[in-house]
This record gives C-alpha cells, sequence and structure tokens, in this order.
C-alpha cells in the first residue's frame, strides 16, 4: 500500500513545458521561468531550441486534423522556443492551473496567458495535459 502510493506520487511529479515563440521573440523567459519557480516547480532539464516544421507537425499530431493546425505548427516553428521538465507534486494539474485557460481572455488573473499571452494561437505557453503526454512529450524533446 505504501509502495502503491510512493508509486503514483513519482509517476504524478513531473510535467513537460514549452515557453512558444511569441513569448520567447519579446524576452519574456527570464519572467515566466521565474513565474515557474515561484510557484514551487523545480527545473529538471532545460533548453532552447528551433523547432523545424517538421518538428512541430510531429508534437502536434493530435492536431493535424483541427482548422488551427497549418497556423500552430507555423507558429511554433518559426522562432525558437524554451523546452523544459518540471517537478512538483501534481505537477500535470498544477502546472495548468498556474498557465490558465488556452485562450488569454478567458484566463484567470494571475495566470501567465492572462499576463503574457497575445491572442488564443499565440498563447506563449505550452503545458503537458496528462502524465502519459508528459512523458511522450519529455522523451520527444530530451531522449
Ligand atoms: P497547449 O497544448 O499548447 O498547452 O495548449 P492547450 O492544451 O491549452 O490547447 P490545445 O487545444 O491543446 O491547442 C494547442 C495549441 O493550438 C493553438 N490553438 N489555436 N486559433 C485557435 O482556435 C487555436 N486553438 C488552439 C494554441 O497555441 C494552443 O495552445
Ligand atoms: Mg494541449
Amino acid at each position: 500500500m505504501f509502495l502503491l502510493g510512493l508509486q503514483k506520487k513519482i509517476m504524478n511529479n513531473k510535467t513537460f513545458m514549452m515557453i512558444k515563440p511569441d513569448a520567447v521573440e519579446r524576452g519574456l523567459i527570464g519572467k515566466i521561468l521565474a513565474d515557474i519557480t515561484d510557484a514551487g516547480f523545480k527545473i529538471i532539464e532545460l533548453k532552447m531550441v528551433k523547432l523545424s516544421l517538421d518538428d512541430a507537425k510531429r508534437f502536434y499530431k493530435i492536431h493535424e486534423d483541427r482548422p488551427f493546425f497549418d497556423d500552430l505548427t507555423t507558429y511554433m516553428s518559426r522562432s525558437p522556443i524554451v523546452a523544459a521538465v518540471l517537478s512538483k507534486d501534481n505537477a500535470v494539474d498544477e502546472f495548468r492551473k498556474l498557465i490558465g485557460s488556452t485562450d488569454p481572455n478567458e484566463a484567470d488573473n494571475g495566470t501567465i496567458r492572462k499576463k503574457y499571452a497575445l491572442s488564443k494561437g499565440e498563447n506563449s505557453v505550452h503545458g503537458s495535459d496528462s502524465n502519459e503526454n508528459a512523458e511522450i512529450e519529455s522523451n520527444f524533446h530530451f531522449s
């Protein structure tokens, strides 16, 4: 019982995030990383990289049939991003709370997207939406 609880806690303690091109272009890397560490996340892995259009298409493959796919992949590959693996208890949900809704107009006050995002498309940060995707996305960038 104790070991099961411990295993669940370990599986729940990591997420993957990106600071997207619109935020990197506007010099917001430092401010966003400070918001993340101030909220109690530890940075486990960190790198700045420019995705190719093909990288962006592979990363966001689950959205390939959506009308915004071309805009999304062009945007994500137009200039560098910062990728990171973060740890905290309940990391996936806690990080989604910290970044706020996809559309900054719907995001709560104090969230990263409310503070910095330009639009629903150019919304400054990505956060994994499940433990399974956190692992897949971390391996995409840090394998
Ligand atoms: P993310 O995966 O980047 O953390 O964002 P999310 O879960 O909040 O939103 P998701 O539905 O997964 O969409 C992925 C990204 O696609 C862009 N998008 N544009 N113009 C639009 O209607 C639209 N909808 C989504 C955003 O960059 C969104 O974060
Ligand atoms: Mg998503």
